[in-house]
């Protein structure tokens, strides 16, 4: 088993950690072009970070334009073998108000305007999502937070559609009745293809706004979800550097099988 890297995609509050060591920004190339940055690796009581800024220092790229699968095979190429998603969404639910975070371990995936798969013509694969987060990161996660003493929620469905526009209230309660909890245009097909890269993968999602279905809450703007994001940074960093540690201590092999999901996946026969 390779030595575990820990691998954060996120904005710009997530990276700047307090005793990162050995910093340096890398420029790095994939078969399937540019990642949305160069990636910052770094060593944090002995364990090895890499970071990705998912929409490119400064945000310039929208959600709907990100290269998911340049980004994926980048930090693969770095060695990360874990990785923590963090991102901004909006509650669907009134218990998740803004700042709280949600350790996410169920999607649907309503995005169709992006590249979802490594795999294709020549090379079929059908990876299972059953479970398409990590257990096992998400329990590091779960300790991490409640040493912290950050608000969170274990377990949550995360809604994660196109955009760029956010959605129409009958959208916003559609996506009620289905039972999800948080909305986001971000972590499809992120998720999909963490997976087929064989690496653990987790999301916490960190809540800013009530989207636009709440009667008593303003309808959610750029501005809000900014704000929230720049208070809930510190928290975020927090939360990475707490679990470095914990994630450098883990066991081995995932037995959830993250690590090996392409053993009974591949369609193709061998030769063909
Ligand atoms: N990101 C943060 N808030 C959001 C919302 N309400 N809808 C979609 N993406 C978001």
């Amino acid at each position: 088993m390779a030595d575990v890297v820990l691998g954060v995609i996120g904005g710009s509050g997530v990276y700047d950690i307090d005793g990162l060591s050995d910093k340096r920004w890398v420029r790095v190339e994939t078969p399937f072009g540019d990642p949305s940055d160069e990636l910052l690796t770094g060593t944090l009581d002995g364990q090895k970070l890499v970071f990705l800024p998912r929409h490119g220092r400064g945000h310039r790229i929208p959600p709907s334009e990100l290269n998911f699968r340049a980004n994926i095979h980048a930090l693969k190429q770095l060695g990360v073998t874990d990785i923590l998603s963090v991102s901004a969404v909006g509650s669907l639910k009134a218990e998740l108000p803004p700042g709280t975070f949600v350790v996410i371990d169920q999607f649907i995936d309503r995005t169709f305007a992006r590249t979802k798969s490594f795999f294709g013509t020549g090379l079929v694969a059908h990876v299972a999502l059953g479970h398409p987060v990590c257990n096992r990161l998400g329990d590091l996660i779960e300790e991490a937070l409640t040493e912290l003493d950050i608000p969170y929620r274990r377990r949550g469905t995360y809604m994660v559609m196109e955009g760029p526009q956010f959605s129409t209230i009958a959208e916003s309660e559609l996506y009620r009745s289905w039972g999800c909890d948080v909305i986001g245009m971000t972590n499809m097909p992120e998720a999909k293809l963490a997976r087929e890269a064989e690496m653990c993968y987790a999301t916490v999602a960190m809540v800013t706004d009530f989207d636009c279905w709440h009667p008593d809450h303003d309808h959610v703007t750029v501005d809000a979800v900014i704000k929230v994001v720049v208070a809930n940074a510190g928290n975020a960093r927090s939360l990475v550097s707490r679990l470095a540690p914990k994630v450098a201590g883990r066991e081995g092999a995932c037995s959830q099988g993250c690590h090996t999901a392409l053993d009974n996946a591949i369609m193709t026969a061998p030769g063909h």
